[in-house]
């Protein structure tokens, strides 16, 4: 079989999408599949249509890629392709979409709201301490935490406002105080919990991709019924988005307030498939090692 593996793009994870897509299709032609690599850019329909892939293995990350635009420009081909449709795509890349979805369905998730990125530069849209964040962005680009000592009790000035200068609107959302917890699934499964413990504190961009600046705890050292509690919700909330193949959620727990503490921040319909990423990781827990992992996730999407 062919299988066209789709990473790159222009979204702000573009590294990170290069790095998991090669080694998926290292993995994959280890696995006996027919690999082309193709970096997604504006011709990328011409190209997958020359390409004529049995399945495409999609290791898109961010805006475009998860957001279900590449999705449906392979629904409309005719392509197979891994990973979550167009609908799923489009509503878990939008974390206050997602909210909107899974709090009614009983998904404990922070409740926040949309700001007007201007507006900050008068005041606070939360007490503090707060997180700052794009609508739909990965790997943590642009989130900040917003604490008591900040620019001493001030609102932000305008020239912190960096990182947000391309978005209008922003998400603020109360900071859960506690632990990071992450939780894979795979079509009807949820895999594993893993504690991710930053070296300083806050797992940003850096921490996720910088070898040694995260441990990771898989199985994370845990009471039971909390592990059992955060698998569950991810399945749910997997299923509720009608997500397709492997998805990852991710969750902040106030380990002082026990299973009420739990609170869902995401569901990432494209998880990293880097050395250092969350999924390969659980996985192998199982005793599925990546390239059969790559393996599962074609398949499924073959069959
Ligand atoms: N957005 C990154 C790739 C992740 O969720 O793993
Ligand atoms: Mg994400």
């Amino acid at each position: 079989k062919h299988v066209v593996v789709l990473m790159g793009g222009w979204s702000s994870e573009r590294e990170i999408s290069l790095l998991s897509g090669r080694h998926v299709g290292k993995a994959l032609e280890e696995a006996g599949y027919r690999v082309t690599l193709l970096d997604m850019d504006r011709d990328i329909a011409f190209k997958l249509r020359e390409a004529k892939p049995d399945v495409v293995f999609n290791a898109l990350h961010g805006t475009p890629g998860e957001d279900g635009s590449i999705q449906g420009l392979m629904d409309l081909m005719a392509i197979r392709y891994t990973h979550s449709g167009l609908t799923a795509s489009a509503i878990a890349i939008d974390k206050e979409l997602t909210k909107k979805i899974l709090t009614p369905e009983n998904i404990p998730m922070p409740q926040g709201c949309l700001v007007e990125r201007e507006s900050l530069y008068t005041k606070d849209p939360l007490p503090r301490p707060y997180v700052l964040k794009p609508v739909n962005e990965g790997s943590s680009v642009g989130v900040a935490i917003i604490d008591e000592s900040f620019n001493d009790g001030q609102p932000i000035r305008k020239d912190q406002i960096d990182p947000w200068k391309n978005f209008k609107t922003l998400l603020a959302e109360p900071f859960i105080k506690g632990r990071e917890l992450t939780v894979a699934v795979m079509g009807d499964k949820a895999l594993a919990v893993t504690e991710l413990c930053p070296n300083n504190g806050f797992y940003d961009y850096k921490a996720k991709y910088t070898d040694g600046m995260t441990t990771h705890i898989c199985p994370a050292k845990i009471p039971a019924e909390i592990a059992e509690k955060a698998m569950a919700l991810s399945l749910k909330a997997h299923q509720l988005l009608g997500c397709r193949g492997p998805s990852r959620s991710d969750f902040r727990w106030d380990d002082e307030a026990g299973l009420d503490g739990l609170f869902l921040l995401e569901v990432n319909t494209q998880p990293g498939m880097t050395p250092l990423s969350l999924v390969p990781e659980q996985a192998k827990q199982l005793g599925i090692d990546y390239v059969a992992l790559c393996r599962m996730i074609v398949e499924e999407a073959l069959a």
